[in-house]
């Protein structure tokens, strides 16, 4: 069960300084998440970086608080929407290279390359067609290293599709977002700004994935779990748990 909180990595980050979300001081980020970044970082063979929709609410915080504070060889920011304030940031930094594209096409794996560590931080409920275990089929080959932050739906057996709950369940479910004022009626409908039906952009939460399924998951791709942790209900939401991993590639 996921409850259980896994540190293998313990003794080898307590050598380091704590994670503070100090380290970049706008916009505010998430202890947990950092944890995450410094539990991979801690991994002899992780000394480079693609963080995988870095860019809301964050300004690609994590990909940041990554270059100030493991100093990676190189790092890669795949994000569909990357923002003025990133750009004018990553400047300082000429080993960050900033992909403006979906990192669910056929090409974005190849446009990353190689990596010692994917950051999949609160992105991978999102991910329809791909869906999100064909996200880190397509990512595992090139990894040596993937960290999850998700929010983990546990208050059923298997992932749902979340939309397939039905209008009531689903609000009830996820957190208030503007765009789900309508969203029912116009799933069918082209979103323009993605290029796709309503039903299959990433703006809205798409999947409740369980801990045993992306598990299970990265069992079969060949990672084990060396760091998990779970803190509870994911902003109070009654159906999801925070949580986060990093899974590293067996022998
Ligand atoms: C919920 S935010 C998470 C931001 C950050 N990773 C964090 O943990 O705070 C999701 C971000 O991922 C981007 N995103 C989601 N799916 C994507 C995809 N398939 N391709 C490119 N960007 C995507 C969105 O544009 C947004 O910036």
């Amino acid at each position: 069960m996921i409850a259980k909180v896994v540190r293998t990595l313990k003794d080898r980050l307590g050598a380091a300084a704590p994670a503070s979300p100090r380290a970049t001081a706008h916009p505010p980020l998430v202890p947990l998440k950092l944890r995450t970044v410094d539990a991979a970082f801690a991994l002899p063979e992780v000394s480079s970086v693609a963080d995988l929709g870095g860019v809301w609410a964050v300004d690609a915080g994590y990909s940041f608080y990554a270059l100030e504070r493991h100093a990676p060889d190189r790092a890669v920011l795949v994000d569909d929407d990357i923002t003025p304030v990133v750009r004018r940031r990553a400047a300082a930094f000429p080993h960050l290279q900033l992909l403006e594209q979906n990192f669910g096409l056929p090409r974005t794996p190849g446009d990353v390359g190689p990596v010692g560590v994917v950051l999949l931080f609160d992105v991978l409920l999102h991910q329809v067609d791909p869906d999100w275990d064909e996200i880190l089929r397509r990512y595992a080959p090139q990894a040596q290293a993937l960290a999850i932050v998700n929010p983990m739906y546990d208050v059923a057996p298997q992932t749902v599709r979340l939309l397939d709950l039905g209008e009531e369940h689903y609000r009830r479910a996820v957190p208030p977002q503007d765009n789900l004022d309508g969203l029912f009626s116009r799933l069918d409908e082209l979103n323009p700004q993605r290029g796709r039906r309503w039903r299959d952009v990433h703006d809205v939460w798409q999947w409740g994935i369980t801990d045993a399924d992306l598990r299970a998951t990265m069992t079969g791709l060949g990672f084990s779990a060396v760091h998990a942790e779970q803190l509870g209900r994911w902003r109070g939401l009654p159906d999801f748990a925070d949580c986060a991993y990093v899974f590293r590639r067996d022998g």
